[in-house]
């Protein structure tokens, strides 16, 4: 069956095809950044043209797009105020503050309730930084993370836990030193692991996504954010948000929806409506703690910071984004369609269904941490939905099966996944 899926996508994309072989010649796996290479096609589309919730490839064939850059385009693609931004930017990048920076943290501290922030270029720079401060702040030497988590390309989180010892992720490539010495990684909702890793006293911080969104989603038990927020504050481990993908929750993530307390919170992707950017809050407490560090640089080599970070234009793209596209009100259009979605998937398969806000997935077995979703897993099984869809004009994450509501996203939209989707299961069965 996916011989045939690949037969029809070759067929269908000839134009894509050539762009392809071309690249080959001179980029790395003949595209411009190696996850690229994990489109179920075999070769990815090469975009034409990406607007609203629509991406056309050079073939000229339309689709619905609820892959949305992995997050990046949660607005949306290149939304109307973003563009606009674009267009007239206070300069691009001067290592100097422009006013959009100001407005751009208030906003954050509105939203997630902490109230100091910087500015980084990427999610992935938010978490490295996020990791250093504590290690200042703490003195201690490992970070504990999720089993199967993933928070960009740091280090220390590419860890998993195997009958008690932290062990390094298969594939993990060119790790600096073993994971063992820099982390400890836990199961997700176990509150007794959480406990006695935090016991001994090394922790400096949980690095923790609210919700686990990477192995597919999974939820927080009952009582787990209680008792994570109660452990690291009783064991002086710093807790660290990342909202990267959770901020699919409502306009403050899980943070706001759930009243979390985090000492550090990070955020990237969607914040800048596609344009690189990213954002590390610090609670008041930090801050006081930060600067009152004796002898930490902050402000030139002591590992803290960017050229870019904070520059003129991803600042104007976040205040577009924040300001005019993904503004309060989006959500009571977007988590709707999320619940559709899973509605849809729910009426033709037994398969389970997450949804966090305007995001849903569905994964063959249900899960309650990283190790039981990555079981779950069926590499197979999964390509031959995604490109099942890919071929009947419907774009979901190459990555698990996700999909993402953005405010351009119609029932329409979601109803042409549903009938893809059943018509995918019914050749299955
Ligand atoms: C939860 C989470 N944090 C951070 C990142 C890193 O984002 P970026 O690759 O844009 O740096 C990702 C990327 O998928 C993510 O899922």
């Amino acid at each position: 069956m996916i011989q045939a899926e690949l037969e029809r996508f070759r067929t269908a994309h000839p134009r894509c095809l050539v762009e392809h072989a071309r690249a080959r010649g001179s980029l790395f796996g003949g595209v411009p950044m190696p996850w690229m290479m994990l489109w179920a096609g075999g070769y990815p589309v090469a975009v034409a043209e990406a607007s609203g919730s629509r991406v056309t490839c050079v073939d000229g064939v339309e689709f619905v797009d609820l892959c949305l850059g992995d997050t990046g385009a949660m607005a949306g693609h290149a939304p109307a105020p973003v563009l606009e931004a674009l267009r007239a930017p206070r300069g691009i990048t001067t290592m100097l503050p422009t006013e959009d920076a100001a407005w751009v943290g208030e906003e954050l501290a509105r939203r997630f309730g902490l109230p100091r922030w910087l500015f980084t270029l990427t999610a992935t720079d938010a978490n490295r930084t996020a990791l250093r401060l504590a290690r200042q702040l703490t003195g201690r030497p490992k970070v504990l993370v999720y089993s199967y988590c993933y928070h960009g390309s740091v280090d220390e989180a590419f860890a998993v836990s195997e009958g008690g010892r932290t062990v390094s992720r298969a594939g993990n490539v060119g790790p600096p030193v073993d994971v063992a010495q820099t982390t400890t990684a836990v199961e997700f909702n176990d509150v007794g692991a959480l406990e006695a890793a935090l016991a001994t006293g090394e922790i400096a911080c949980v690095l923790a996504e609210p919700a686990m969104t990477n192995m597919g989603i999974v939820l927080p038990e009952p009582g787990y954010h209680e008792a994570l927020r109660e452990l690291t504050r009783r064991h002086g481990t710093l807790l660290v948000v990342d909202e990267t993908h959770t901020f699919s929750a409502g306009p403050g993530g899980c943070t706001a929806a759930w009243a979390l307390e985090p000492d550090l919170l990070t955020i990237g992707k969607a914040i800048g409506g596609g344009v690189p950017s990213g954002a590390l809050g610090l609670s008041a407490e930090v801050e006081r703690r930060l600067l009152s560090a004796e002898g930490a640089d902050y402000v030139d080599t002591g590992g803290v910071g960017g050229t870019l970070a904070g520059n003129a234009l991803s600042l104007a793209a976040m205040r577009a984004t924040l300001g005019a596209v993904l503004t309060d009100d989006v959500w009571e259009h977007t988590i709707p369609l999320a619940e559709r979605f899973a509605d849809g998937v729910r009426a033709v398969s037994e398969w389970s269904v997450t949804q966090l806000g305007c995001r849903a997935e569905y994964r063959f077995a249900e899960a309650r941490n990283g190790t039981e979703a990555h079981a779950a897993s069926n590499p197979e099984l999964e390509r031959y939905l995604h490109l099942h869809a890919l071929n009947r004009g419907v774009l979901i994450t190459p990555f698990h099966n996700m999909a993402l509501m953005a405010p351009t996203t119609t029932a329409a939209d979601v109803d042409r996944h549903t009938e893809v989707f059943a018509e995918a299961v019914s050749s299955l069965t």
